[in-house]
């Protein structure tokens, strides 16, 4: 289990229980106000697969598949990660699947797309540190197709509900 400690604008929970619905954070077990507790995901960090060699391509391609549209979703429900590196996505051993941690600089904002554009050059960052640029323009392009065909799917019913919430506290 892992303790993360939220900005005091998140005293309500509200925003992170659906992201853990979602499944873009690890599980929330247990939560009171500001403070939630997560399952312990076990796997690595998506920087430390990104700088691996061995990791497979089609399993990179799959995890930025599926950051895109997680990012798209933060970005729908009105929030900002605020620190959206390479080293705050953990990817599960087990799946493949990637979670989001570290939400400690989230703030609510409109639609901004900064986190979005942060994960990317992080890993780009790490792809070129490999040598491995090709593969990174490869990633990039999947990325942001599953990003925008998320934003052009639009927004549920509930995520609504979550910008009108984000809107008060602004
Ligand atoms: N839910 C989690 N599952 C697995 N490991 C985690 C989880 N949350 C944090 N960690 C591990 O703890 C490290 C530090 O946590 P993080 O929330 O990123 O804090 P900070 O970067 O502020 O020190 C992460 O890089 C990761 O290795
Ligand atoms: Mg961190």
């Amino acid at each position: 289990m892992v303790l993360e400690i939220l900005d005091s604008k998140f005293e309500d929970n509200t925003h992170m229980q659906y992201l853990s619905r979602q499944h873009i954070i690890p599980e929330i077990v247990h939560s009171t106000s500001g403070k939630v507790v997560m399952r312990h995901i076990k796997g690595r960090r998506l920087c430390k697969i990104l700088s691996d060699k061995k990791t497979d391509e089609t399993v990179l391609k799959k995890i930025f598949s599926e950051l895109g549209t997680m990012v798209a979703e933060v970005d729908k429900c009105h929030m900002r990660h605020g620190d959206l590196h390479t080293g705050n996505v953990i990817v599960e051993h087990s799946t493949n699947k990637p979670y989001i941690i570290d939400w400690e600089f989230a703030t609510y904002s409109e639609f901004s797309q900064v986190d979005a554009m942060d994960l990317l050059s992080n890993a780009e960052y790490d792809l070129n540190s490999c040598a491995r640029q090709e593969l990174y323009k490869e990633l990039e392009t999947i990325y942001k197709k599953s990003y925008m065909d998320s934003i052009r799917a639009g927004a549920s019913e509930e995520v609504l509900k979550l910008r009108e919430i984000a809107g008060k506290k602004f």
